[in-house]
């Protein structure tokens, strides 16, 4: 029997997603690429902005026709939007089999026993050794939940308060995922940086030394996380992400907006200020590393000021990149009572605020060019540098490899580049 799984949202549900099939196939599933093969489907859903679940929950609808196909699928929906509206789905998509909010992923087991054990089908198990993932680069997560508040976000409604898991638990879960062919590791949570958040409560580790123990794991070669929280970014988080060799010279630390009052507004806790001094900091540790962002366009009360204040902190910080969200009201949040902007106007500083990040990127990328960079080799010739910009090599490399290469071409996102070493030899030979 096969599973296929779609997912949604973030890199905590791709992990989730990666948890949920190793739970099937502990039970002998056999994970698909093609829905058409599969007895089970899974879609994990993602809740975050309205868009995003408009999109999954059109997906499950289509699936009544996958379903009606062969007698016997089950359709599974979990995830956040499925945790936000679990009455409604069953209400309005009858063909669903079982819903599983994200808040009950850790008893995904259970749950999914049931309902194979259920099977309508006289198609036996097909018994196969657990399928290894085959990601050179993989998701861990220590950390589940998230005890901010900030007025526009749903998360916290979906995935409850802060769990943290053990550091032996996650060294282990590292130990794994290695063990199947990673070698980069990506530490997950919604404040990663909180871990333990910073030995406060009596408790030993933080989040420094959860960095420094997961790089000593043998064949890890390189460690990022996401996301940090700025608040939580202090000198000792910085000092480790600079001393421990397999992590990473790149952080994506969402910023939100560049005016005071509206990080007030959004309840983010820190400044304007705050913020600049810590990429400041972080630079200084980490000369040449990269910094990225997100942001919220027409959060309600956003006036052309504010607007033109986030502007200019992209230019300030300048981010090597940054991803733009539109603001999107989430029934239940406190911001969803304000009142919010016109699509119209929020497009507008939308096209405004992408020119911005493309100018500042495109020099953050001039200034590759030429350059030699280490890269992970993560599929089919293309591969990221240490500092997370997307590399495709020319020449002969294989998936999982780390390759020296030189920066042939940086106009695009995604950079091209030719083997250092072999960029040597020919110039040998010309000379
Ligand atoms: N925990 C992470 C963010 C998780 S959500 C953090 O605090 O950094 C990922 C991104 O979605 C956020 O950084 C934010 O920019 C965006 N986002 C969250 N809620 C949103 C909403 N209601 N409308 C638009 N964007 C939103
Ligand atoms: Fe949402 Fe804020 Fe928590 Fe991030 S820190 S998940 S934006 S409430
Ligand atoms: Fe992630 Fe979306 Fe849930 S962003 S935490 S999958 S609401």
């Amino acid at each position: 029997m096969k599973y296929y799984v779609r997912t949604y949202g973030c890199q905590m549900n791709v992990a989730d997603s990666d948890e949920m099939g190793r739970h099937l196939q502990a039970r002998g599933l056999i994970p698909t690429e093609d829905p058409e093969e599969a007895s089970v489907l899974l879609v994990n859903t993602c809740t975050v902005r309205q868009h995003a679940e408009d999109r999954a929950f059109s997906e499950v609808g289509r699936l009544k026709k996958w379903k009606a196909r062969q007698s016997g699928r089950k359709l599974v929906v979990t995830g956040c939007a499925a945790e936000r509206t679990k009455a409604y789905l069953e209400n309005r998509f009858p063909h669903i089999d079982l819903v599983i909010g994200a808040k009950a992923i850790e008893d995904f087991g259970r749950a999914v026993e049931g309902l194979l054990e259920r099977r309508e089908t006289d198609e036996d198990l097909e018994y196969a050794i657990p399928m290894s993932g085959d990601r050179v680069s993989a998701f861990v997560t220590i950390m589940r939940g998230c005890n901010y508040s900030c007025t526009y976000c749903i998360v916290p409604f979906v995935r409850g308060r802060e769990s943290y898991h053990p550091m032996e638990h996650i060294l282990s879960e590292v130990r794994d995922r290695v063990a199947e062919g990673a070698r980069e590791i990506t530490l997950l949570g919604q404040t990663v940086n909180s871990y333990h958040r910073d030995g406060a409560r009596g408790r030993g580790t933080d989040f420094a030394d959860l960095l420094e123990n997961a790089g000593k794991v043998d064949g890890v070669e390189r460690l990022r996380f996401m996301s940090p929280h700025p608040h939580y970014m202090t000198d000792r988080v910085i000092d480790a992400i600079a001393a421990v060799p397999e992590a990473c010279e790149a952080v994506h630390l969402p910023v939100q907006s560049g005016s005071d009052a509206m990080l007030k507004k959004m309840l983010r806790n820190y400044t304007r200020e705050e913020y600049l001094a810590l990429a400041g900091k972080m630079r200084k540790a980490m000369p040449g590393m990269t910094i990225s962002t997100d942001v919220i366009l027409g959060f309600p009360g956003e006036t052309v000021e504010d607007f033109r204040q986030t502007l200019s902190l992209i230019r300030e910080a300048q981010f090597d990149w940054g991803f733009i969200f539109k603001y999107s009201a989430r029934e239940g949040t406190p911001a969803a009572a304000w009142e919010s902007y016109p699509e119209g106007l929020i497009e507008e500083r939308h096209q405004e605020c992408m020119a911005v990040f493309e100018e500042v990127s495109r020099l953050k990328r001039a200034a590759l060019l030429g350059t030699e960079q280490e890269v992970l080799i993560e599929e089919e010739n293309t591969g990221r540098t240490r500092t997370n910009y997307k590399v495709s090599v020319e020449g002969n490399v294989a998936t999982g490899e780390i390759v020296r290469v030189r920066i042939t071409n940086s106009d695009r996102a995604t950079l091209t580049a030719v083997l250092a070493d072999r960029q040597k030899q020919t110039e040998g030979l010309e000379a």
